[in-house]
């Protein structure tokens, strides 16, 4: 596994990124394997959706946007953050950024009070699964053929 340079990783938020670029990089995401989101989500719907309402970052190596998480960190009734979607593209992927991106975003739900946080997997996924279980994270239920997980993040 070839581990990026941290000086070379840029992590940016929606903020600073229009959504016609959001929206490219999500289509590409889109069709990742092994359980590509274009095949349960309407992408465009989506992509509004967690545009308006998701946290959004985006992490960039060598100036190239190689992947994004989108986590909803506004549920002030139990505090639990909701990752709905961290995906690497392809040929970034074993370099170390889906962590970089998610203990990013996982400092950034504690830092807006969030107590916990929730995601929906698939039990292929075993490589998503190792990087969420290596977060603490852990199988707490399931939803259809998703695996549910989640863990404290205090
Ligand atoms: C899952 C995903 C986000 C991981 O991002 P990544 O940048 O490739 O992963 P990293 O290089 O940061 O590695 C993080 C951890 O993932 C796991 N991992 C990464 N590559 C792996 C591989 N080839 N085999 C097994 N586990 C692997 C390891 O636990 C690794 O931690 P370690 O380096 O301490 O062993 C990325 O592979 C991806 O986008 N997959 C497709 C989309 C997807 O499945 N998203 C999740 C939906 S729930």
């Amino acid at each position: 596994m070839n581990s990026s340079r941290p000086e070379d990783i840029q992590i940016c938020t929606k903020a600073e990124v229009p959504f016609n670029e959001f929206f490219t990089l999500l289509n590409e995401i889109g069709k990742l394997p092994p359980v590509p989101l274009e095949n349960r989500v309407n992408i465009e719907q989506y992509g509004h959706k967690i545009y308006n309402f998701a946290d959004i970052y985006f992490v960039k190596l060598g100036g190239h946007f190689a992947g994004l998480a989108a986590i909803y960190m506004n549920d002030q009734v139990n505090f639990q953050a909701y990752l709905t979607l961290i995906g690497i593209l392809t040929p970034f992927q074993g370099m170390g950024l889906g962590k970089c991106l998610l203990a990013h975003g996982i400092e950034e739900a504690r830092k807006k009070g969030m107590k916990s946080i929730q995601l929906e997997v698939h039990p292929t996924n075993f490589r998503a699964i190792q990087l969420y279980e290596s977060f603490g994270l852990s199988k707490n239920g399931s939803k259809g053929e998703f695996f549910l997980m989640g863990g404290t993040i205090q």
